[in-house]
């Protein structure tokens, strides 16, 4: 995978630090998605808050797996698999990154280091692209 072991270590950090009140802390990245793209909220036909822990939960073992290739890719194809019929495309992929790399900057403040922020951008890309990949989507 194409991420250092540096990063690998940055991410499961950083996101250790927001574990523990993972609820509160993610509220708002749904609200942001929203917010960048208003036409996504008619796609989530749950409670925002379950759809919120449903994604942190998924993202936690991802975090948790970095270094373990047969786990992830596990993941993914599961992750894909869900998101195949939801008419969601590439764009929307961008705008769900800009969300999540927002509320890790408003959690985590000062620690949000540039050098984190990198290693989390570069683990969203291998997601998302995996993600794209294996869910044909376009
Ligand atoms: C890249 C990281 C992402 C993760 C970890 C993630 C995670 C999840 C999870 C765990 C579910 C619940 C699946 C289920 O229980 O069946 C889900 C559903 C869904 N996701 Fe994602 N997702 C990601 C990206 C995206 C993106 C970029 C979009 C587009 C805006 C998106 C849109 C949706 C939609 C529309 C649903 C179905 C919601 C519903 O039926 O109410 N996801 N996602």
């Amino acid at each position: 995978m194409s991420l250092t072991d540096e990063q690998i270590e940055l991410v499961r950090g950083s996101f250790a630090m927001i574990r523990d009140q993972i609820e509160p802390r993610s509220v708002g990245l749904y609200r942001k998605l929203f917010r960048f793209d208003p036409s996504l909220r008619k796609l989530f036909t749950g409670d925002i808050g379950d759809q919120t822990m449903h994604y942190m939960t998924a993202l936690g073992v991802i975090v948790d797996n970095l270094d373990n290739d047969d786990v992830l890719m596990d993941r993914y194809t599961t992750l894909a698999e869900q998101h195949a019929m939801t008419g969601i495309g590439r764009a929307d992929f961008e705008t769900m990154g800009a969300a999540l790399i927002e509320t890790l900057r408003e959690n985590l403040g000062e620690a949000f280091t540039e050098e984190v922020e990198e290693a989390w951008n570069a683990a969203y890309q291998e997601l998302a692209e995996e993600m794209m990949e294996l869910g044909n989507i376009r």
